[in-house]
């Protein structure tokens, strides 16, 4: 029998919890976002109103559950916590949105995975505070009309594009979370390191920001690998060599590129730089074509390593540069 203790992925989410930010002021980056969001907590505080629906969008890893949870700390609301899967029936919704209190946070994570019909009663429910249920079938068939509380609807979602243009149109705040600055996850890291206390020189804390892909959740999974190595092999201190030490273990080369997305470069530069289409290169690199398409790409292009065409993907000046430099470096640096 495995205990919980022991499930790496459970390990994983206690670790985020630990350190994941509960207010505004512990939440670094995404300025215009956090100000934003501010006023519209305020305004809504004010009129005794509760908020508009809120949908954050953007790549794995950048906040959307952490700002969700902030949310509902600075409205001062209670937040329930569910999914777009896990709300298989309307039936689900229905005893989920009986249950909220006037004013509370519905997060739906994942909420682009919501089946059709489940997202046609939320349309009514987010709208007009009510639901139709149809209870039994055929000639008995009758429909209940239940008021619900007034709520906010948190949506988090990778990929926005999948909305349909209605459900979209029902969140009157919508936010779109982009890639942080090295000086942003500096901070973070600080932070973190504070958190788990373990000590961390300026040389270290740069080195592991500058290689995060511009992700807090890379940044974090980093620091917990460098505190491994400053323990064992130095005297407790994350400092630069450590920290490139760690990099190094963890197969992540100068300019903060893993191994996926060195393998998607050299697929381009096998193709002479392409276009290469999402199909060739999901098989040529063994990932599926969603996690490419959204988990991978987005950094790669928003760098400028990476171009998109109608035709697929090219390989931009950039990412020539970062393929000729691992060949440079020997052979199976790259790939
Ligand atoms: N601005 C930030 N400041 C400090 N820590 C952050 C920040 N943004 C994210 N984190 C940390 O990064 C980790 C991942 O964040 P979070 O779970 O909110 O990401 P997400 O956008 O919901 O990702 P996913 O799409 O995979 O659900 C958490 O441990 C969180 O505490
Ligand atoms: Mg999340």
């Amino acid at each position: 029998m495995t205990s919980d203790a022991f499930n790496p992925q459970t390990a994983e989410r206690a670790f985020e919890n630990r350190l994941r930010p509960k207010r505004f002021e512990d939440f670094p980056g995404q300025d215009r976002i956090r100000e934003n969001l501010r006023i519209y907590i305020e305004a809504a505080k004010r009129r005794g109103e509760p908020l508009d629906h809120i949908l954050f969008s953007g790549p794995p890893g950048l906040g959307k559950t952490t700002l969700a949870g902030i949310v509902a700390a600075e409205l001062g609301v209670e937040s329930h916590t569910t999914s777009g899967p896990a709300l298989e029936r309307p039936a689900d919704l229905a005893g989920l949105l009986t249950s909220l209190g006037e004013g509370h946070i519905l997060f739906v994570d994942e909420v682009h995975r919501l089946s059709n019909v489940v997202e046609e009663y939320l349309y009514s429910a987010m709208e007009d505070w009510a639901i139709d249920i149809v209870m039994d079938s055929g000639l008995y068939a009758k429909s209940i009309h239940l008021t619900i509380p007034r709520f906010t609807l948190v949506g988090a979602t990778t990929r926005e594009g999948l909305l349909t243009a209605p459900f979209r149109a029902r969140f009157g705040i919508s936010e779109r979370l982009d890639y942080y600055a090295p000086n942003e996850l500096q901070t973070i890291i600080r932070r973190s390191a504070a958190i788990l206390g373990v000590e961390l020189a300026d040389g270290g804390s740069l080195e592991l920001a500058r290689r995060s892909r511009g992700t807090p959740r890379i940044a974090n999974r980093f620091l917990a690998r460098a505190r491994d190595v400053a323990e064992v092999k130095a005297a407790g201190v994350i400092d630069i060599d450590v920290a490139v030490e760690t990099l190094r273990m963890l197969g992540v080369d100068e300019n903060g590129l893993a191994e996926m997305d060195r393998r998607i470069l050299h697929t381009l530069a096998q193709h002479d730089g392409g276009p290469v289409g999402l199909k060739t290169m999901a098989v040529t690199v063994g990932e599926t074509e969603d996690t490419l398409e959204n988990v991978h790409e987005p950094f790669l292009l928003r760098e400028g390593y990476i171009l998109k065409t109608p035709a697929g993907r090219k390989l931009a000046p950039l990412g020539w540069n970062a393929v000729q430099n691992g060949r440079a470096a020997g052979p199976g640096a790259l790939c």
